[in-house]
């Protein structure tokens, strides 16, 4: 506890943004309040991604009252695996990860067995409102289960990471990658015990890691080392998020992303309210980067211009990145 704390202080000398700084600087004065729906729930966010070509996980079909449960065999075809979440889920959970079948039932990513009657029960459960932000009623989205990239074996156990970048006004201000343990069940939540990992926003080499608030090197259930290694397809990432903005309006937000096998780098959820943690794996605070952000916008408006995505990503890699870019 200790030692969090001593880092907890030194980050902040750093410019570390706080709970409070976060809500009445950034998630209250960038994000209208009318365009929450479109990333707090999934279907919508996922529909709107469409709409703009951006790529996401492939929808088998979506679930919205008790009698449509009866449409799950349909919707899950002769495919054995995929991905059952709560449209208006946060956290991670509620969400069921099959990666294949087994004598007439279900295998987890994590190995667990479970039945059909028990696949009906947890959309029951999603459905009422279980899992969703206020309780609300939702529906339950299923989804492709997404296969990563092998880059990430050696450094994940079961499940998939994913690649957090903040994105201040369409602009990358600091990235995470969250790599999934034992613990975590697959699933990259640091909550659940997922590792952060800090990214160099210039090159997508990785930094050290945090997990349960202690920094870490290795990862607790391969052992191989976390930092040092170089993310695929770094460019195209932070590409993805920065035109996230363009996708749903609001100016903070946190975009999640996974680098499939196949299908490449994928948009998984986007973030209203992304967490604060991201400054320990980087061991930065993201204060003085919002900062500059809003000076560099206060720039552009006085000059009366605005920047694409790709100007965006240039500006945030130059002034963001660990280690500085060669020149020429
Ligand atoms: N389609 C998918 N295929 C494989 N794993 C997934 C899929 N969707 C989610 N996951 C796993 O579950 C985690 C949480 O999913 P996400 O969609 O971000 O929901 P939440 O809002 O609960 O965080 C992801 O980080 C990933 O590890
Ligand atoms: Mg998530």
């Amino acid at each position: 506890m200790f030692g969090f704390w001593k880092t907890w202080k030194a980050l902040q000398a750093r410019g570390i943004m706080g709970i409070n700084r976060r809500n009445a600087d950034y998630v209250l004065k960038y994000n209208k309040r009318s365009l929450y729906p479109i990333v707090d729930d999934k279907i919508i966010t996922k529909e709107r991604a469409i709409a703009a070509g951006i790529h996401v996980p492939e929808m088998y079909g979506i679930i919205s009252t008790e009698k449509e449960i009866d449409k799950l065999d349909e919707i899950i075809g002769g495919r054995s695996d995929f991905v059952i979440k709560p449209a208006q889920g946060a956290g991670g959970d509620g969400i069921l990860v099959i990666a294949d079948r087994f004598e007439g039932r279900y295998r987890t990513v994590s190995g667990k067995i479970i039945s059909h009657e028990e696949i009906e029960h947890q959309i029951s459960s999603i459905l009422t409102g279980l899992y969703s932000l206020g309780g609300h009623r939702d529906r339950a989205l299923i989804e492709y289960r997404v296969v990563p990239d092998q880059i990430f074996k050696s450094i994940s156990y079961e499940g998939v990471p994913d690649i957090r970048i903040i994105v201040l006004m369409g602009y990358p201000v600091m990235a995470m990658l969250r790599l999934p343990t034992r613990q975590s069940g697959g699933k990259a939540n640091l909550h659940q015990g997922a590792i952060g990992v800090g990214v160099d926003l210039a090159t997508g080499l990785t930094l050290r890691g945090t997990w349960l608030n202690n920094i870490i090197t290795k990862h607790p259930d391969t052992t191989n080392a976390v930092d040092g290694v170089q993310l695929p397809n770094w460019d195209g990432f932070m590409k993805l998020a920065a035109g996230c903005y363009e996708l749903c309006g609001l100016g903070y937000i946190g975009v999640d992303m996974v680098l499939d096998q196949e299908k490449g780098p994928l948009i998984l959820e986007l973030n209203a309210r992304p967490g604060l943690n991201i400054q320990i794996a980087n061991d930065c605070g993201l204060t003085l980067r919002t900062h500059a952000v809003e000076a560099r916008l206060e720039e552009l408006k006085a000059a009366g211009v605005t920047e694409t995505a790709e100007e965006r990503v240039r500006f945030a890699q130059e002034m963001f990145g660990h280690i500085p870019p060669v020149e020429g």
